[in-house]
């Protein structure tokens, strides 16, 4: 293939529509660049789209993840040193926000075939002090909710959904979000909806979306949470608000987001099943292409009654004669932007913390050490997926392993 792209084919993308120009611009006009209609409206559409009564947009999804924990915490009573399960393989956001909540992080094993929380390794790590857990539907797909509800049921455990790689995806017919007691999304770059920083708190439970709303907002009393708040209150009402707007009940945080990242959230998820739609169809194109590879590469499998809306396309090398290093920086040199596969214990600062434990997480390590991820968004066209297949190819033969 003699074609080359100019521009590095990237692990995410961002499209900026007319549309959400349009409303970037109605944003600067209207000099409302706090909470406001943009970001209400994004609200309602995540709520409505994963079953949820509510959404609370915010900063990141680190800070939604932090703000639901120590919302738990706080109304549950939970004291420092207090455990949460969480999986040995994701992104470290997810267990850093256990360690600022001043909670011990439990770690179990992942499943080999899609990278989560293996149910079967739960129970052995519950213990009198455990509290909740913390599933990761990783990079696109849901973690198998149906054990990991009826564990938290028995063991009287709470669940907060760490989706923050995973939108719109459904597990035997209920979408993600929908499960735990709070649930997280994110939108920074590279994710299914890319609105730079952002991210969401979903909950069913009016006491945990006021919690969570207050905390992101300096822990502020939860009667006067928006500056529209005292505009649509009755008389009585505005006389309780106006003496309680500047009162704070929690140590909470400054996590809010503007309407800009509102509005370019809201202009891309009137499109959202054209984007899973193009997502799955990038996949569905790459394991065509690399179907023939797989004694060197495992390719991603997708959970039976689950949906897959491949927000990465996940690759583990297999072959030991492979080196991923070797192979990823092949790709990189050839404008293939890679990531590796969410390793976690070993990072510098997680070896620091608890020493040199992966071993004892072998699923965890075989995939921290061993793979990788590349893009599979919906800015690719069929000629940047061919080029990519094509290199895969090349890079096998040149090392005679074709
Ligand atoms: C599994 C997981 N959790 C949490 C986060 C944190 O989201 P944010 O970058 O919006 O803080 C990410 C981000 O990429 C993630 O992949």
């Amino acid at each position: 293939m003699s074609w080359r792209p100019t521009k590095q084919i990237g692990v995410g993308d961002v499209q900026i529509s007319p549309l959400a120009r349009k409303y970037v611009n109605l944003v600067l006009d209207s000099k409302r660049i706090t909470y406001g209609k943009f970001i209400a409206r994004f609200e309602r559409e995540i709520a409505r789209l994963h079953q949820v009564k509510y959404a609370i947009f915010c900063n990141s999804g680190t800070s939604a993840l932090q703000v639901s924990l120590h919302a738990l915490k706080k109304l549950h009573g939970w004291q420092d040193g207090d455990e949460v399960i969480v999986p040995a393989l994701t992104f470290v956001a997810t267990v850093n926000i256990v360690l600022q909540n001043h909670l011990k992080p439990i770690f179990v094993d992942v499943e080999p075939d899609y990278f989560m929380l293996d149910p079967q390794r739960i129970a052995a790590k519950i213990t009198r002090k455990t509290r909740a857990l913390i599933p990761v539907h990783i990079g696109g797909q849901p973690a198998d909710m149906a054990p990991i509800m009826k564990l938290a049921k028995k063991h009287d455990l709470k669940i907060i959904e760490d989706a923050c790689e995973t939108m719109f995806a459904k597990y035997r017919g209920a979408p993600v979000g929908s499960f735990g007691d709070y649930a997280c999304f994110s939108t920074y770059a590279a994710h299914t909806l890319v609105t730079g920083v952002g991210g969401f708190i979903c909950t069913n439970s009016s006491t945990l979306a006021v919690k969570a709303k207050s905390l992101v907002n300096h822990g502020r009393d939860g009667i006067y949470l928006a500056i529209d708040d005292d505009r649509v209150a009755s008389q009585q009402q505005l006389f309780q608000i106006v003496d309680r707007r500047f009162k704070f009940t929690d140590i909470g945080y400054s996590y809010r987001a503007t309407e800009f990242e509102g509005a370019l959230g809201l202009a891309q998820i009137r499109n959202w099943q054209k984007i899973v739609t193009a997502r799955q169809q990038n996949a569905a194109y790459l394991t065509a292409g690399l179907r023939d590879l797989s004694q060197y590469l495992e390719l991603p499998k997708v959970r039976p009654g689950a949906d897959h809306i491949f927000m990465f396309y996940p690759l583990v090398v297999k072959n030991r004669e492979v080196r991923r290093q070797q192979l990823t920086f092949f790709l990189e040199k050839n404008l293939i932007e890679t990531r590796y596969l969410l390793p976690l214990l070993s990072q510098p600062i997680y070896r620091e913390l608890f020493g040199d434990i992966e071993g004892k997480y072998p699923v965890a390590q075989n995939i921290g050490t061993h793979g990788f991820y590349i893009g599979c968004h919906p800015g690719l066209s069929k000629r940047e997926l061919d080029y990519v297949v094509f290199k895969f190819h090349e890079y096998f033969r040149q090392q005679k392993l074709e």
